[in-house]
Protein backbone atom coordinates (compact mmCIF):
# COMPACT_ATOMS: atom_id res chain seq x y z
CA UNK A 1 0.00 0.00 0.00
CA UNK A 2 1.15 3.67 -0.85
CA UNK A 3 2.41 5.45 2.19
CA UNK A 4 0.03 8.30 1.47
CA UNK A 5 -2.70 5.87 1.86
CA UNK A 6 -1.56 4.19 4.77
CA UNK A 7 -1.08 7.97 6.51
CA UNK A 8 -5.00 8.59 5.48
CA UNK A 9 -6.22 5.11 6.44
CA UNK A 10 -4.88 6.38 9.88
CA UNK A 11 -7.45 9.07 9.70
CA UNK A 12 -10.85 9.16 10.78
CA UNK A 13 -12.55 9.04 7.38
CA UNK A 14 -15.37 10.89 6.61
CA UNK A 15 -17.85 10.41 3.64
CA UNK A 16 -17.22 13.13 1.34
CA UNK A 17 -19.57 15.91 0.35
CA UNK A 18 -21.03 15.45 -2.89
CA UNK A 19 -22.62 18.87 -2.84
CA UNK A 20 -20.43 19.81 -5.92
CA UNK A 21 -18.62 17.45 -8.03
CA UNK A 22 -16.03 17.77 -11.08
CA UNK A 23 -17.49 14.88 -13.77
CA UNK A 24 -15.08 11.93 -14.63
CA UNK A 25 -13.50 12.55 -17.80
CA UNK A 26 -11.38 10.18 -19.73
CA UNK A 27 -8.13 12.19 -20.67
CA UNK A 28 -9.24 15.10 -19.16
CA UNK A 29 -9.19 14.64 -15.73
CA UNK A 30 -6.32 13.45 -15.23
CA UNK A 31 -3.94 13.93 -11.78
CA UNK A 32 -2.68 17.28 -13.44
CA UNK A 33 -6.25 18.82 -14.00
CA UNK A 34 -7.16 17.64 -10.74
CA UNK A 35 -4.26 18.49 -9.05
CA UNK A 36 -4.98 22.56 -10.20
CA UNK A 37 -8.63 22.04 -9.64
CA UNK A 38 -7.76 21.50 -6.09
CA UNK A 39 -5.93 24.48 -6.25
CA UNK A 40 -8.93 26.26 -6.70
CA UNK A 41 -11.68 24.75 -4.21
CA UNK A 42 -10.78 22.41 -1.33
CA UNK A 43 -14.34 20.92 -0.92
CA UNK A 44 -15.12 19.89 -4.78
CA UNK A 45 -15.42 16.45 -4.63
CA UNK A 46 -13.34 15.38 -7.94
CA UNK A 47 -13.67 12.50 -9.63
CA UNK A 48 -10.97 9.99 -11.47
CA UNK A 49 -11.20 9.06 -15.11
CA UNK A 50 -13.21 5.78 -15.90
CA UNK A 51 -10.17 2.97 -15.38
CA UNK A 52 -11.78 -0.63 -16.28
CA UNK A 53 -11.78 -3.47 -14.09
CA UNK A 54 -9.83 -5.70 -16.67
CA UNK A 55 -6.71 -2.58 -16.72
CA UNK A 56 -6.54 -2.76 -13.50
CA UNK A 57 -6.46 -6.53 -12.64
CA UNK A 58 -4.67 -7.06 -15.43
CA UNK A 59 -2.31 -4.08 -16.31
CA UNK A 60 -0.19 -1.46 -14.18
CA UNK A 61 -2.30 -1.52 -11.07
CA UNK A 62 0.07 1.73 -9.41
CA UNK A 63 0.42 3.41 -12.53
CA UNK A 64 -4.00 3.36 -12.91
CA UNK A 65 -4.65 4.61 -9.39
CA UNK A 66 -1.78 6.60 -8.99
CA UNK A 67 -2.90 10.52 -7.46
CA UNK A 68 -1.51 12.74 -4.98
CA UNK A 69 -2.60 13.29 -1.90
CA UNK A 70 -3.74 16.78 -2.34
CA UNK A 71 -6.44 15.91 -4.97
CA UNK A 72 -8.75 14.83 -1.73
CA UNK A 73 -11.86 14.22 -1.79
CA UNK A 74 -11.10 12.15 -4.55
CA UNK A 75 -13.79 9.01 -5.94
CA UNK A 76 -12.13 6.36 -8.36
CA UNK A 77 -14.73 5.39 -11.25
CA UNK A 78 -14.61 1.51 -12.33
CA UNK A 79 -15.43 0.09 -15.29
CA UNK A 80 -16.87 -2.99 -15.69
CA UNK A 81 -19.45 -5.67 -14.82
CA UNK A 82 -18.11 -8.94 -13.31
CA UNK A 83 -19.20 -9.09 -9.73
CA UNK A 84 -15.21 -10.41 -8.45
CA UNK A 85 -13.73 -7.97 -10.71
CA UNK A 86 -15.81 -5.38 -9.40
CA UNK A 87 -14.92 -5.91 -5.65
CA UNK A 88 -11.21 -6.96 -6.11
CA UNK A 89 -11.37 -3.26 -7.85
CA UNK A 90 -13.38 -2.02 -5.08
CA UNK A 91 -10.94 -3.14 -2.50
CA UNK A 92 -7.95 -1.44 -4.55
CA UNK A 93 -9.94 2.04 -4.34
CA UNK A 94 -9.80 1.80 -0.71
CA UNK A 95 -6.36 0.22 -0.26
CA UNK A 96 -4.75 3.44 -2.53
CA UNK A 97 -6.61 5.91 -0.07
CA UNK A 98 -9.50 7.10 -2.54
CA UNK A 99 -12.33 8.48 -0.91
CA UNK A 100 -15.34 6.81 -2.77
CA UNK A 101 -15.54 4.23 -6.04
CA UNK A 102 -17.89 4.70 -8.29
CA UNK A 103 -18.83 2.44 -11.14
CA UNK A 104 -20.04 3.61 -14.93
CA UNK A 105 -23.25 2.83 -16.09
CA UNK A 106 -23.43 5.58 -18.36
CA UNK A 107 -20.56 5.46 -21.18
CA UNK A 108 -22.74 4.89 -24.46
CA UNK A 109 -19.12 3.89 -26.55
CA UNK A 110 -19.08 1.10 -28.61
CA UNK A 111 -15.52 -0.51 -27.53
CA UNK A 112 -17.14 -0.71 -23.83
CA UNK A 113 -20.69 -1.97 -25.10
CA UNK A 114 -18.85 -5.18 -26.39
CA UNK A 115 -17.37 -5.41 -23.00
CA UNK A 116 -20.40 -4.99 -20.77
CA UNK A 117 -19.04 -1.30 -19.33
CA UNK A 118 -21.16 1.40 -18.95
CA UNK A 119 -24.57 2.86 -20.01
CA UNK A 120 -25.62 -0.50 -21.93
CA UNK A 121 -25.74 -2.07 -17.80
CA UNK A 122 -28.80 -0.12 -17.69
CA UNK A 123 -30.45 -2.77 -19.43
CA UNK A 124 -29.48 -5.44 -16.83
CA UNK A 125 -30.21 -3.47 -13.60
CA UNK A 126 -29.78 -6.97 -11.67
CA UNK A 127 -26.31 -6.98 -13.31
CA UNK A 128 -25.63 -3.99 -11.81
CA UNK A 129 -26.94 -4.66 -8.55
CA UNK A 130 -24.75 -7.49 -8.53
CA UNK A 131 -22.22 -5.84 -9.57
CA UNK A 132 -22.69 -3.02 -6.61
CA UNK A 133 -23.42 -5.97 -3.80
CA UNK A 134 -20.09 -7.37 -4.51
CA UNK A 135 -18.25 -3.83 -4.21
CA UNK A 136 -20.28 -2.87 -1.25
CA UNK A 137 -19.12 -6.08 0.80
CA UNK A 138 -15.44 -5.68 -0.38
CA UNK A 139 -14.84 -2.46 0.99
CA UNK A 140 -15.69 0.39 3.60
CA UNK A 141 -16.01 3.28 0.58
CA UNK A 142 -18.81 4.36 -0.06
CA UNK A 143 -19.92 2.93 -3.53
CA UNK A 144 -22.04 4.85 -6.01
CA UNK A 145 -23.51 4.99 -9.14
CA UNK A 146 -23.31 7.01 -12.62
CA UNK A 147 -26.34 6.10 -14.79
CA UNK A 148 -28.03 8.10 -17.43
CA UNK A 149 -31.98 8.15 -17.08
CA UNK A 150 -32.16 5.29 -19.70
CA UNK A 151 -31.30 3.99 -22.69
CA UNK A 152 -33.16 3.63 -26.63
CA UNK A 153 -35.02 0.73 -26.27
CA UNK A 154 -35.39 1.05 -22.29
CA UNK A 155 -36.43 5.01 -21.86
CA UNK A 156 -39.70 4.53 -19.47
CA UNK A 157 -39.82 6.35 -16.19
CA UNK A 158 -40.69 2.84 -14.92
CA UNK A 159 -37.55 1.12 -16.33
CA UNK A 160 -35.73 4.01 -14.81
CA UNK A 161 -37.53 3.24 -11.48
CA UNK A 162 -36.69 -0.47 -11.70
CA UNK A 163 -33.18 0.74 -12.17
CA UNK A 164 -32.41 2.58 -8.89
CA UNK A 165 -34.50 0.23 -6.81
CA UNK A 166 -32.60 -3.20 -7.45
CA UNK A 167 -29.60 -1.18 -7.55
CA UNK A 168 -30.63 0.95 -3.94
CA UNK A 169 -31.64 -2.84 -2.68
CA UNK A 170 -28.06 -3.95 -3.32
CA UNK A 171 -26.75 -1.70 -0.96
CA UNK A 172 -26.44 2.22 -3.02
CA UNK A 173 -27.61 5.18 -1.41
CA UNK A 174 -26.08 7.32 -4.01
CA UNK A 175 -26.85 7.65 -7.76
CA UNK A 176 -25.17 10.31 -9.78
CA UNK A 177 -27.62 10.73 -12.59
CA UNK A 178 -26.69 12.19 -16.34
CA UNK A 179 -29.93 13.77 -17.49
CA UNK A 180 -30.56 12.61 -20.85
CA UNK A 181 -30.63 9.16 -22.28
CA UNK A 182 -27.84 7.20 -24.25
CA UNK A 183 -28.49 5.95 -27.39
CA UNK A 184 -26.65 3.05 -27.87
CA UNK A 185 -27.36 2.50 -31.94
CA UNK A 186 -26.42 5.30 -33.84
CA UNK A 187 -24.71 8.51 -31.93
CA UNK A 188 -21.24 8.69 -30.92
CA UNK A 189 -19.87 9.43 -27.28
CA UNK A 190 -19.93 12.82 -28.35
CA UNK A 191 -23.41 13.18 -29.86
CA UNK A 192 -24.54 11.53 -26.89
CA UNK A 193 -23.45 13.97 -24.21
CA UNK A 194 -25.55 17.10 -26.67
CA UNK A 195 -27.96 15.41 -28.36
CA UNK A 196 -30.82 13.14 -26.58
CA UNK A 197 -32.49 16.11 -24.71
CA UNK A 198 -31.86 16.76 -20.87
CA UNK A 199 -34.59 16.16 -18.69
CA UNK A 200 -34.19 17.45 -15.73
CA UNK A 201 -37.14 17.44 -14.16
CA UNK A 202 -37.14 13.51 -14.53
CA UNK A 203 -33.94 13.41 -11.97
CA UNK A 204 -35.85 16.09 -9.51
CA UNK A 205 -38.98 13.26 -9.75
CA UNK A 206 -36.26 10.57 -8.61
CA UNK A 207 -35.18 12.80 -5.42
CA UNK A 208 -39.28 13.27 -4.65
CA UNK A 209 -39.83 9.21 -4.59
CA UNK A 210 -36.59 7.87 -3.22
CA UNK A 211 -36.00 11.13 -0.90
CA UNK A 212 -33.90 8.36 1.51
CA UNK A 213 -31.68 8.21 -1.52
CA UNK A 214 -28.62 10.87 -2.79
CA UNK A 215 -29.29 12.36 -6.07
CA UNK A 216 -26.89 14.03 -7.74
CA UNK A 217 -27.52 15.77 -11.02
CA UNK A 218 -25.30 15.91 -14.08
CA UNK A 219 -25.47 17.40 -17.66
CA UNK A 220 -25.33 20.28 -19.42
CA UNK A 221 -24.54 22.63 -16.18
CA UNK A 222 -22.71 26.02 -16.82
CA UNK A 223 -23.35 28.21 -13.85
CA UNK A 224 -24.07 28.96 -10.06
CA UNK A 225 -27.29 30.27 -11.16
CA UNK A 226 -28.22 27.14 -12.65
CA UNK A 227 -26.83 25.10 -9.76
CA UNK A 228 -28.58 26.77 -6.81
CA UNK A 229 -31.90 26.11 -8.90
CA UNK A 230 -30.47 22.19 -9.41
CA UNK A 231 -29.55 22.46 -5.43
CA UNK A 232 -33.80 23.06 -4.56
CA UNK A 233 -34.72 19.76 -6.01
CA UNK A 234 -31.44 17.16 -5.75
CA UNK A 235 -28.95 16.70 -3.27
CA UNK A 236 -25.74 17.86 -5.36
CA UNK A 237 -24.50 18.95 -8.87
CA UNK A 238 -21.98 17.70 -11.52
CA UNK A 239 -20.29 18.96 -14.09
CA UNK A 240 -18.22 18.02 -16.66
CA UNK A 241 -17.18 20.22 -19.49
CA UNK A 242 -17.66 23.61 -18.02
CA UNK A 243 -15.20 22.57 -15.25
CA UNK A 244 -12.82 21.80 -17.43
CA UNK A 245 -12.93 24.07 -20.06
CA UNK A 246 -13.06 27.07 -17.37
CA UNK A 247 -12.18 25.91 -14.16
CA UNK A 248 -11.55 29.28 -12.28
CA UNK A 249 -15.15 28.14 -12.12
CA UNK A 250 -14.29 26.38 -8.96
CA UNK A 251 -12.65 29.43 -7.35
CA UNK A 252 -15.97 30.36 -6.25
CA UNK A 253 -17.27 27.05 -5.04
CA UNK A 254 -16.19 26.88 -1.64
CA UNK A 255 -17.79 30.02 -0.62
CA UNK A 256 -20.56 29.76 -2.91
CA UNK A 257 -21.58 26.26 -1.69
CA UNK A 258 -19.97 25.42 1.47
CA UNK A 259 -19.85 29.04 3.36
CA UNK A 260 -15.97 28.89 3.28
CA UNK A 261 -13.31 31.14 1.59
CA UNK A 262 -11.58 29.47 -1.24
CA UNK A 263 -7.63 28.50 -0.95
CA UNK A 264 -6.77 30.81 -4.31
CA UNK A 265 -7.15 34.72 -4.47
CA UNK A 266 -6.12 34.66 -7.99
CA UNK A 267 -5.61 32.54 -11.14
CA UNK A 268 -1.73 33.41 -11.10
CA UNK A 269 -1.44 31.83 -7.37
CA UNK A 270 -3.04 28.91 -8.06
CA UNK A 271 -1.13 27.87 -10.97
CA UNK A 272 2.37 29.14 -9.10
CA UNK A 273 0.78 26.61 -6.00
CA UNK A 274 0.65 23.78 -8.85
CA UNK A 275 4.44 24.31 -10.55
CA UNK A 276 6.33 22.09 -7.57
CA UNK A 277 3.94 19.07 -8.55
CA UNK A 278 4.86 20.00 -12.43
CA UNK A 279 8.47 19.97 -11.49
CA UNK A 280 7.91 16.44 -9.88
CA UNK A 281 5.67 14.98 -12.86
CA UNK A 282 8.71 16.01 -14.66
CA UNK A 283 11.33 14.43 -12.86
CA UNK A 284 9.53 11.44 -12.75
CA UNK A 285 9.72 11.62 -16.93
CA UNK A 286 6.29 12.89 -17.27
CA UNK A 287 6.39 15.57 -20.61
CA UNK A 288 5.69 19.02 -19.96
CA UNK A 289 3.05 19.09 -22.87
CA UNK A 290 0.92 15.41 -21.57
CA UNK A 291 0.37 17.86 -18.60
CA UNK A 292 0.08 21.83 -19.67
CA UNK A 293 -3.01 20.72 -22.09
CA UNK A 294 -4.76 20.22 -18.75
CA UNK A 295 -3.85 24.04 -17.50
CA UNK A 296 -5.21 25.77 -20.95
CA UNK A 297 -8.66 26.45 -19.37
CA UNK A 298 -7.61 28.82 -16.23
CA UNK A 299 -7.31 32.35 -18.10
CA UNK A 300 -10.31 31.40 -20.37
CA UNK A 301 -11.95 34.49 -20.97
CA UNK A 302 -9.13 36.76 -19.85
CA UNK A 303 -7.51 39.41 -21.18
CA UNK A 304 -4.25 37.68 -21.98
CA UNK A 305 -5.63 34.19 -21.98
CA UNK A 306 -5.18 34.01 -25.84
CA UNK A 307 -1.59 34.29 -25.25
CA UNK A 308 -1.19 32.40 -22.32
CA UNK A 309 -2.82 29.60 -24.58
CA UNK A 310 -0.70 29.99 -27.78
CA UNK A 311 2.94 29.79 -25.54
CA UNK A 312 2.13 27.02 -24.46
CA UNK A 313 0.88 25.43 -27.41
CA UNK A 314 4.44 26.56 -29.12
CA UNK A 315 7.07 25.51 -26.67
CA UNK A 316 5.53 23.01 -24.57
CA UNK A 317 6.11 20.23 -26.79
CA UNK A 318 9.66 21.38 -27.12
CA UNK A 319 12.44 18.49 -25.94
CA UNK A 320 13.17 19.78 -22.49
CA UNK A 321 10.89 21.98 -21.85
CA UNK A 322 10.05 22.66 -18.11
CA UNK A 323 7.95 24.47 -15.57
CA UNK A 324 9.65 27.80 -16.90
CA UNK A 325 7.24 28.04 -20.57
CA UNK A 326 4.37 27.75 -17.82
CA UNK A 327 5.62 30.94 -16.25
CA UNK A 328 6.71 32.59 -19.14
CA UNK A 329 3.00 31.67 -20.55
CA UNK A 330 1.47 33.61 -17.36
CA UNK A 331 3.99 36.24 -17.37
CA UNK A 332 1.85 37.18 -21.07
CA UNK A 333 -1.39 37.62 -18.79
CA UNK A 334 -1.63 41.00 -16.45
CA UNK A 335 -1.50 39.88 -12.81
CA UNK A 336 -4.41 41.67 -10.69
CA UNK A 337 -2.41 44.19 -8.44
CA UNK A 338 -4.77 43.51 -5.84
CA UNK A 339 -4.77 39.76 -5.27
CA UNK A 340 -7.82 39.33 -3.97
CA UNK A 341 -9.88 39.33 -7.08
CA UNK A 342 -12.49 36.87 -5.99
CA UNK A 343 -15.97 39.06 -5.13
CA UNK A 344 -16.23 39.44 -0.94
CA UNK A 345 -19.55 37.98 -1.07
CA UNK A 346 -20.98 34.66 -3.64
CA UNK A 347 -20.92 35.43 -7.11
CA UNK A 348 -24.23 34.81 -8.64
CA UNK A 349 -22.51 33.63 -11.57
CA UNK A 350 -19.59 31.86 -12.82
CA UNK A 351 -16.79 34.00 -11.41
CA UNK A 352 -15.28 35.99 -14.46
C1 LIG B 1 -14.00 14.12 -22.76
C2 LIG B 1 -15.05 13.46 -21.91
C3 LIG B 1 -14.79 12.23 -21.33
C4 LIG B 1 -15.76 11.62 -20.52
N1 LIG B 1 -15.42 10.45 -19.88
C5 LIG B 1 -16.31 9.92 -18.98
C6 LIG B 1 -15.94 8.83 -18.14
O1 LIG B 1 -14.81 8.32 -18.17
N2 LIG B 1 -16.87 8.34 -17.29
C7 LIG B 1 -18.14 8.89 -17.19
O2 LIG B 1 -18.96 8.43 -16.39
N3 LIG B 1 -18.50 9.92 -17.96
C8 LIG B 1 -17.61 10.47 -18.82
N4 LIG B 1 -17.95 11.59 -19.52
C9 LIG B 1 -19.28 12.18 -19.32
C10 LIG B 1 -19.23 13.22 -18.18
O3 LIG B 1 -18.87 12.62 -16.96
C11 LIG B 1 -20.59 13.92 -18.02
O4 LIG B 1 -21.54 12.95 -17.64
C12 LIG B 1 -21.05 14.59 -19.31
O5 LIG B 1 -20.01 15.31 -19.93
C13 LIG B 1 -22.24 15.51 -19.03
O6 LIG B 1 -21.88 16.53 -18.13
P1 LIG B 1 -21.50 18.02 -18.64
O7 LIG B 1 -22.60 18.47 -19.55
O8 LIG B 1 -21.43 18.83 -17.38
O9 LIG B 1 -20.20 17.92 -19.36
C14 LIG B 1 -17.02 12.22 -20.33
C15 LIG B 1 -17.27 13.46 -20.92
C16 LIG B 1 -16.30 14.09 -21.70
C17 LIG B 1 -16.58 15.45 -22.30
Amino acid sequence: MPEQAQEKQANVRSEPSRRFCVAPMMDWTTTHYRYLARQLSRNTLLYTEMVTTGALIHGDTARFLRHDPAEYPLALQLGGSNPQELAHCAALAEQYGFDEVNLNVGCPSDRVQNNMIGACLMAYPDKVAEGVRAMINATRLPVTVKHRIGIDGRESWDELCEFIEKVSEAGCRTFIVHARIAVLEGLSPKENRDIPPLKYDWVYRLKARYPHLEIIINGGIKTFDECRQHLEHTDGVMLGREAYHNPWLLAGVDTEFFGQAGPAQSRHEALRAVLPFLQDELDRGVFLSHMSRHLMGLFHGQPGGRQFRRYISENAHKPGSGVEVIEQAMARVPEPENASILPATAPSKTPA
